[in-house]
């Protein structure tokens, strides 16, 4: 919504929101905030036999209003412009049929999800245009919120950035799941976050370098929409409202916060619930990374996304992008006061590794090696039911992210300092700053291959098409008590 001025000075009278302090933005200081209703993704209706939950998707082409009044050409699943939302039941087995009309190959990432390296969407299993993808497994993972885009050598960002990308929820049936509020648009809500770069033609940039001095604006959308001069508006008709943020854009960090600086409750993080609900007054996600917060609302609350520059973004600020209007008149009961179990790693005995984030002039590299080919990419090698403790280092002095597939990660220290609160969580994707560092713990269960890799990589897409990722090879080495073949994907 409107440029709201960096959290002060913002005045809001009948609807209009007048900005005092002149920040970076497009929005002119005293310019009519426009206002419009939140789109909630479509669930994707799935189909159950024998066991088994099928969905379909068609990645496509389309064309969609991501700069207001210029159509851009875009991409999506099964509509022009991002996904579905995807409903999976931990222990269900589920069938994905994906066919790609997209005129290029492409590959679908089931990012966050414990499955097989075959079914998870990595390079090695892109699929051309008119092909149609089939990956089936057990759904492994606790309840928590993924999500689904490309993954093809190269074009990830392209595709990405165009618009294939939705949300994945995951159900299960402990006793934090159900007392959290759980009803999809009524009081369990996806906010999708993508900050884009679109020149005045509405072409939709990927590339790293070569735009940054031309005609190029950097719209923020919010499922979808463009909320650069729009707040949007969302009525809760239940007190206690659940949101699920997934920060989708290529490469810009995103921070949620209240306009009235009140605190948020998140309860989870990349990879499910938090040990104990933490009252946070922002939550900072970088490209890739998901939160998810309740508010108790007994007065409108009006969220805030601060973007702050990545690698593409041309400017940073604070929008007031959804308005939250409390007409729940309902009464909640106490969050348990325990949502999850996080037994801590004790890593003194895991295998340890380093992980360097470099580059060479444009080229991004992991540990020396450029990630532009499956051969050119430095592999880590390991073998099932390994404990490792790694140091991911940015020897750079650019910003990157640190995502591994598979299984998540616990911190363990973040630029030397120990972690703390919703730290203390379980994560996929985490921030590694410019000459910083972080120390990471993991068990690689379930799941071995000789053949077919996970990845490991910076999550600011240019930057992985540019090198920065690495393959994960799990080998059974016949020690592991844990069996590969149980799964009904192993084909
Ligand atoms: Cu969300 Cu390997 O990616
Ligand atoms: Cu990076």
């Amino acid at each position: 919504g409107g440029m709201a001025g960096a959290g002060i000075g913002a005045v809001v009278a009948g609807g209009a929101a007048f900005s005092l302090l002149s920040d970076a933005g497009k929005n002119k200081a005293g310019a009519a905030t426009n206002t419009a209703t939140l789109s909630i993704p479509d669930l994707l209706e799935g189909t159950t036999s024998d066991g088994t939950t099928t969905f379909t998707l068609e990645a496509k082409t389309g064309s969609h209003e991501v700069l207001s009044g210029v159509t851009s050409d875009t991409m999506g699943y099964n509509q022009d412009f991002l996904g579905p939302t995807m409903k999976w039941t931990n222990g269900d087995v589920v069938l994905l049929n994906i066919t790609n009309s997209i005129g290029a190959d492409t590959t679908v990432h089931f990012h966050g999800a414990h499955v097989p390296a075959k079914m998870d969407g990595g390079p090695q299993v892109a699929f051309a245009d008119g092909e149609t993808w089939s990956p089936t497994f057990t759904v492994k993972d606790p309840a928590t919120t993924l999500w689904y885009h490309p993954h093809a050598l190269g074009t990830t960002a392209q595709q990405a950035v165009h618009g294939l990308a939705g949300m994945i929820i995951v159900e299960d049936d402990t006793d934090t799941s159900a007392a959290l509020p759980s009803d999809y648009g009524v009081d369990d809500i996806p906010l999708i976050f993508q900050c884009l770069a679109v020149d005045a033609d509405g072409d939709i940039k990927y590339e790293a370098t070569g735009y940054r001095e031309s005609d190029v604006s950097f719209p923020l959308l919010l499922n979808g929409t463009n909320v650069d001069d729009t707040t949007l508006t969302f009525t809760a008709t239940k007190t206690r409202t659940r949101f699920r943020c997934l920060n989708a854009s290529p490469s810009d960090i995103i921070t949620i916060q209240r306009s009235d600086g009140g605190n948020l409750t998140q309860i989870a993080t990349d990879q499910g619930y938090l040990a104990e609900a933490a009252d946070v007054t922002t939550i900072r996600l970088v490209a890739g990374a998901r939160a998810e917060f309740v508010l108790d609302l007994s007065d409108d609350v009006t969220l805030q996304a601060v973007v702050t520059t990545g690698w593409i973004r041309g400017g940073s600020g604070t929008f007031d992008v959804l308005a939250v209007t409390a007409s729940g008149t309902d009464t909640v009961d106490d969050l348990p006061s325990t949502l999850n179990t996080i037994d801590r790693y004790d890593t003194s005995d895991f295998t340890a590794r380093t992980i360097t984030l470099g580059n060479s002039g444009a080229t991004m590299l992991i540990n020396g090696s450029a990630g532009t080919s499956m051969d050119s990419m430095a592999m880590i090698s390991t073998t099932l039911g390994s404990k490792e403790i790694w140091t991911i280092k940015n020897s750079t002095q650019l910003e990157h992210s640190f995502h591994l597939h598979d299984v998540p990660y616990q911190l363990i220290s973040i630029n030397g300092e120990d972690p703390t609160g919703v730290q203390l969580g379980w994560y996929d994707t985490y921030e590694v700053v410019g000459g910083g560092s972080i120390v990471i713990a993991m068990e690689f269960t379930d799941f071995a291959d000789d053949t077919y890799m996970y990845m490991l990589h910076c999550h600011l897409l240019q930057h992985e098409d540019e090198g920065m990722m690495a393959s994960l090879m799990i080998t059974d080495d016949g020690s592991s008590s844990t069996s590969t073949s149980t799964d009904t994907s192993d084909s």
